[in-house]
């Protein structure tokens, strides 16, 4: 099957001109000025419309257990919200239950992801240290493909690991060509400011941002930076929400740690008064790191202009508002941490960033696509437009404008965290591998047609100078 794609305008994070697009077998075979259909090819007419290389969101915890709950979305409403979205590839957090091997829980998270409806992925979060996860790591890269790890220094007694488990881990993991995501934030600290604002009588959720303060998250970034510089291993900083945290990164980046920073869309536009809302409201809102003070947001778009950010992940960890963060109506320590987003990432980084004028086309494709592959070892294969690559694509009319509501969302639950907001552009079709996924804004793909993606390994010396 053929398809051509004719009079877009194509944008990667390089370039930006008008093209026509051959798709055979779902890869892109041509790109030229003008391409003509010889015989029964499928012909897609963008006239006036964007071309974008699908999303990558490298942050999500599709049917991922949690905080005695469990997240809202499966893989198949989770990829189906993601495609209509424009995400055509994601990589979710495994859990790992005690005493089970990483290779065992990988088999049961790849089964999970079977039924996805784009190309899925995995980072193995490891909780419990022993000698057996050291020699797994190299397994866990050569067998599966499974090049990136993931840290917690917060959530003790669930998540959490310490200092010397950190070190040995991605030491070794640095060594098997896997980075190291990190969830940096004092976790010690946090659960004395916990205790001591429970017991104050203080539970109502905006102190769960007093709780969390900066401070916790700038200290966890620059020792976790430390632990990967003396392990001389790479590391990727999952969701940055603050100008304190990010300061660490730039001071790391110029000792020439390896590192790679992220931050998610609902830093980027959401702030801490949204913890102050009336009758609850505010619960909806609630994700670790919190929310912060508007002005850091200034710091994180600067920071994905200068190149200091190369990645945008939706953090998509969505819980019910009714029934799962309604658990924490009384103390805000209940309400089980995570926001949805994965179906508006695309959306609201292109409203905020491109139409209101804070960065160009091209590191809006950076930070939602090209970056994002090529930390995480899918580069050249997804990540941008060019002969060769997946035909992972998003057209985009750039013309429109539509409301976001939760009314009309595929994402499994019961609010957005961006209801009401007007966003320009829609994203008129998605195609993952050349198959046409998302018609007219509404998801065609089937269930299960998704690809497991095996990745290649990191070498140490290349994360930090991914884009
Ligand atoms: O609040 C958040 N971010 N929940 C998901 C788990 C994590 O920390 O990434
Ligand atoms: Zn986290
Ligand atoms: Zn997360
Ligand atoms: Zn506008």
């Amino acid at each position: 099957m053929k398809t051509i794609i004719k009079n877009g305008i194509v944008v990667t994070s390089t370039d930006t001109y008008k093209a026509d697009l051959l798709i055979e077998k779902g890869i892109i075979k041509r790109i030229s000025d003008q391409i003509l259909p010889e015989t029964d090819e499928k012909v897609i007419d963008a006239s006036g419309q964007y071309i974008f290389p699908g999303g990558i969101d490298v942050h999500t915890h599709l049917a991922w257990p949690f905080q005695s709950t469990g997240t809202a979305d499966d893989f198949v409403s989770g990829t189906r919200a993601a495609a209509a979205g424009g995400i055509t590839s994601i990589i979710n957090f495994t859990n790992p239950k005690r005493g089970q091997t990483l290779l065992d829980n990988l088999q049961e998270w790849k089964k999970k992801g079977e039924p996805s409806l784009i190309d899925y992925g995995f980072h193995s979060i490891i909780s419990e240290y022993n000698d057996h996860v050291l020699e797994e790591l190299p397994l866990l890269a050569e067998q599966e493909g499974v090049t990136s790890i993931k840290l917690f220094m917060a959530y003790k007694g669930e998540l959490m690991v310490n200092d010397r488990e950190m070190y040995k881990i991605m030491k070794k993991a640095g060594e098997a060509g896997i980075i190291t995501n990190v969830h940096a934030e004092n976790g010690d600290i946090i659960d004395e400011l916990i205790a001591e604002a429970i017991s104050k009588g203080n539970t109502d959720p905006i102190h769960h941002a007093y709780t969390r303060p900066p401070l916790t998250e700038a200290e966890a970034t620059a020792r976790a930076l430390a632990i990967a510089e003396a392990a001389n291993a790479p590391i990727y900083i999952v969701h940055v929400s603050c100008a304190d945290a990010l300061e660490k990164i730039e001071q790391a980046k110029k000792r020439d740690v390896q590192v790679v920073a992220e931050t998610c869309p609902h830093y980027l536009v959401l702030d801490e008064s949204y913890l102050s809302l009336p009758d609850f409201e505010s619960g909806k809102y609630i994700c670790s790191p919190p929310l912060r003070e508007k002005w850091n947001q200034e710091y994180l778009w600067k920071g994905i202009s200068s190149g200091l950010i190369t990645t945008v992940g939706s953090d998509h960890c969505p819980f019910l508002f009714n029934g799962q963060k309604t658990l924490g109506r009384d103390n805000f320590a209940k309400i089980p941490n995570g926001v949805p987003g994965l179906e508006d990432i695309f959306s609201i980084v292109y409203h905020f960033g491109v139409h209101e004028g804070r960065i160009s086309l091209q590191k809006f494709v950076d930070v939602i696509s090209t970056g994002p592959a090529k930390t995480f070892g899918l580069y050249p294969k997804k990540g941008s437009i060019a002969i060769g690559f997946d035909a992972d694509l998003v057209i985009f009319n750039p013309n429109t404008s539509r409301v976001i509501t939760h009314k009309k969302q595929y994402q499994n639950v019961d609010y957005n965290l961006y209801e009401g907001i007007e966003v320009q552009g829609a994203i008129t079709q998605v195609l993952s591998r050349g198959e046409v996924i998302v018609q007219d804004g509404y998801v065609v793909g089937h269930e299960g047609r998704g690809q497991y993606l095996f990745r290649k390994k990191i070498p140490a010396g290349q994360s930090s100078v991914s884009c």
